[in-house]
């Protein structure tokens, strides 16, 4: 594609490589179902050259997820046809997450000018806000071959060594939930990102030795849902780290559209608004309530997805208006009703509604706490006055009374009455806001 590619690679490069990929978008759902693994159409639309011992890499993609949820954010199987073809490949078709945009395309712009590979890049965010997706937009902005792997397959220091040794010069790897790596395989990446070498210890004991290899300039991008589980040592190696947010209203909006215009579907504004009104800020779940909205429009033989046909498709389907499912509703009646608004530690919330607390702590309570449902305090999770009033029920007395978990102390009586009809404010800014409206809502 790009002429430094040609001088790099001779213009030799394999047949799989992602610079063979910026073809055009396609909006059939048939990528991915062929043959092979379906993981293998999910590498943002590039074709992945899979490195040895790593045909496991879409493992992940699915991971901790229970299998069913349709507002669970993490990929499952059944997006894994659908998303490379509603995948942008450009930064310029990448919605949303303005500044991180922004710097992305000068970082992206200088490292073009000098000829020179990107400097290794950490995307952080919940599951679903793009950071596969990006990964895949720096290789094809880069012109450079994409490679995809992920943590929790590089078990072995020979399989990361495998797969760097393959690397052809400026060729992106990224490497997905790297927070999952092991130890061994750390310390093999941490020589290969600074100073591009590979120290292979070759034989045991008293005869073992150590060998150097030089690799070639590559760029190493990392996902992770948790920041927190990156060592600091790993961390310290990439250049720019950068986390994605929950996105806007009216950028889910833009998404839903493009994505519906790819997918033929005719939908008007305010279903698009409905759709990601209930999609938490997260693209991935826009995209896959899309869908059902279409499957629920084409069952009915409608022509036009409408505010209605949304509606109903969506209730249909268990997502309710804050783009809740059933397991959220009853995380959120379990500390509600079940404990009676009394703080519940995160393994008997997991027990009690029958998942992992990791599944719990990583799937589930991101949104919560971001919507301003529920809160973390020392002594345990609590649900928050908007809870309550979400599911319709009352505040108990007592904890009107108690005042600091999340309610306003000022409010008299123990119904649950604020202003019906007025849901929290979900991503119109971040927490702080959600935080003010408690007091003004009790003094009303
Ligand atoms: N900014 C965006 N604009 C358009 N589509 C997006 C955007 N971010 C994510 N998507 C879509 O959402 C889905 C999930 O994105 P992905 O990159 O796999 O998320 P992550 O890797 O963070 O879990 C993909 O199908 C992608 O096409
Ligand atoms: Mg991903």
């Amino acid at each position: 594609m790009s002429p430094r590619r040609e001088t790099l690679n001779g213009g030799d490069a394999p047949a799989a490589r992602g610079d063979e990929q910026p073809r055009p978008a396609r909006a059939t759902e048939a990528d991915g179902q062929g043959a092979g693994r379906p993981g293998r159409a999910a590498a943002a639309g590039a074709a992945v050259a899979e490195p040895a011992g790593t045909a496991e890499t879409d493992a992940p993609l699915s991971a901790p997820s229970p299998d069913s949820r349709l507002v669970d954010t993490f990929a499952g199987e059944q997006d894994l046809g659908l998303e490379p073809s509603l995948r942008p490949r450009r930064l310029a078709e990448f919605v949303g997450q303005s500044q991180l945009k922004e710097r992305l395309s000068i970082i992206l712009e200088a490292a073009r000018r000098r000829g020179q590979p990107v400097d290794h890049i950490l995307f952080a965010g919940p599951p679903g806000l793009g950071k596969t997706t990006l990964a895949g937009i720096v290789a094809a902005e880069m012109g450079a071959g994409f490679r995809i792997t992920s943590g929790p397959t590089l078990v072995r220091t020979g399989d990361v060594a495998a797969i760097l040794t393959d690397l052809q010069p400026g060729d992106v790897l990224f490497i997905d939930e790297i927070h999952r790596l092991g130890r061994a395989v750390e310390e093999v990446l941490y020589p290969a990102m600074e100073d591009f070498q590979l120290d292979i210890v070759i034989g045991k004991g008293p005869t073992a030795r150590s060998i150097r290899l030089e690799l070639p300039k590559f760029t190493l991008v990392g996902a992770t849902t948790r920041t927190g589980l990156v060592t600091g040592p790993l961390r310290d190696r990439f250049g720019i780290v950068a986390r994605l947010d929950h996105y806007q209203p009216e950028e889910l909006v833009a998404i839903v559209n493009r994505s519906a215009r790819l997918l033929g579907l005719d939908l008007t504004t305010e279903g698009a608004e409905e759709i990601s009104g209930r999609s938490r800020g997260t693209p991935r779940l826009a995209l896959r309530l899309l869908r059902r909205v279409r499957d629920f429009v084409e069952v009915r033989g409608c022509q036009v997805a409408t505010l209605e046909e949304a509606r109903a498709g969506l209730d249909r389907f268990g997502v309710d208006e804050l783009g809740l499912d059933h397991v959220d509703r009853t995380i959120l009646e379990t500390l509600c009703l079940r404990f009676s608004g009394r703080p519940v530690g995160l393994s008997t919330l997991a027990i009690s509604v029958g998942e992992e607390p990791e599944t719990v702590e990583d799937v589930y309570e991101p949104f919560l706490l971001k919507a301003g449902l529920m809160q973390r305090t020392p002594r345990g999770r609590i649900a928050t006055e908007a809870a309550y009033e979400h599911l319709g029920v009352d505040i108990p007395d007592t904890l009107v009374q108690l005042g600091p978990l999340g309610f306003s102390a000022s409010r008299g009586g123990g119904g649950a009455s604020r202003a019906p009809g007025r849901p929290p404010r979900l991503f119109e800014a971040d927490m702080d806001e959600g935080a003010q409206e408690a007091p003004e809502a009790g003094s009303g």
